[in-house]
């Protein structure tokens, strides 16, 4: 097992699962359950504990990509966890795919789709706020330890975007995706995924208006709800807060799109 070393991230996790993103250096940490001196971390393997000074243990576990995304920089909204499990699930990824994926926003959705594209296929990002773009490719940067080879990020706005090859997949997470539809339709090729979440029925509805008119079938649409619970000795329950509503999750496949008017000139 990879041992802990300089510079490296460790998750400090306490015995109620409260977790602290800490890196491996110099320096001390200290929380309300005591203090830490961090380069003792260096060398001890995942699931190790170390004990503050007050004699609370404090686990050492590498990230995972749940918890990474909380804490990286997000200057966006982020699609989140239950959502990008679905996401990838329910779009069906295949390691050789070509995805197009719009908008990058702070990269969540990103490294959810290289997590399962592994280092096969290619993931094109579509952006166009070059700052969203680099602070994104930054993220996935430190999430995966280097810019992964096979992740394109493209600044540029999605409706007039185009590319050589037809794509397999496409996510949407935009403000107006309905706008999107008729230039991604032209990057799928038949066949292909088209997965599109957004936070209001309102949005679903012009997306689905614009799915149909661009020839996909196999509409469905449904949203997710994770409640966590509380366990201990005395008590099994939910909890008393959840995060109740996050986005609807569409997914659509692409038929023959019919001739238009324009296309029959070419
Ligand atoms: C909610 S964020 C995406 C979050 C991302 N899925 C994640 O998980 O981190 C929406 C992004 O779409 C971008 N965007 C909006 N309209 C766009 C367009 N027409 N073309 C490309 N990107 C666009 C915004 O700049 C923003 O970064």
């Amino acid at each position: 097992m990879d041992r802990f070393q300089m510079g490296e991230s460790v998750m400090l996790t306490s015995q109620k699962g409260k977790k602290w993103l800490v890196r491996v250096d110099d320096a001390s940490f200290s929380c309300h359950l005591g203090a830490i001196h961090m380069k003792d971390v260096l060398g001890r393997e995942e699931g190790e504990h170390l004990e503050t000074h007050k004699g609370a243990k404090l686990y050492l576990f590498r990230p995972s990509l749940e918890d990474y995304i909380f804490t990286m920089v997000r200057k966006t909204q982020i699609i989140y966890p239950k959502d990008l499990g679905a996401i990838v699930f329910y779009g069906d990824i295949h390691s050789n795919h070509l995805i197009i994926e719009s908008g990058i926003g702070s990269g969540a959705l990103s490294m959810a789709l290289l997590r399962s594209l592994g280092e096969g296929g290619c993931l094109v990002s579509v952006e166009k706020r070059h700052e969203f773009a680099m602070q994104a490719r930054e993220n996935v940067r430190k999430f995966f330890g280097e810019l992964p080879r096979n992740h394109q990020v493209i600044v540029a706005d999605i409706q007039d975007f185009s590319i050589t090859t037809k794509a397999d997949r496409v996510f949407l997470d935009l403000p107006e995706p309905w706008h999107a539809i008729s230039s991604v339709a032209r990057l799928l090729r038949q066949g292909g995924l088209l997965v599109n979440l957004s936070p209001n029925v309102g949005q679903v509805q012009l997306v689905y208006r614009e799915l149909k008119a661009q020839g996909f079938a196999s509409m469905n649409t449904f949203e997710l709800m994770k409640r966590d619970w509380m366990v201990d000795e005395r008590r099994a329950r939910p909890k008393d807060r959840m995060i109740a509503h996050t986005g609807f999750i569409t997914v659509a496949k692409k038929t023959p799109v019919p001739l238009q008017s324009d296309d029959m000139e070419e």
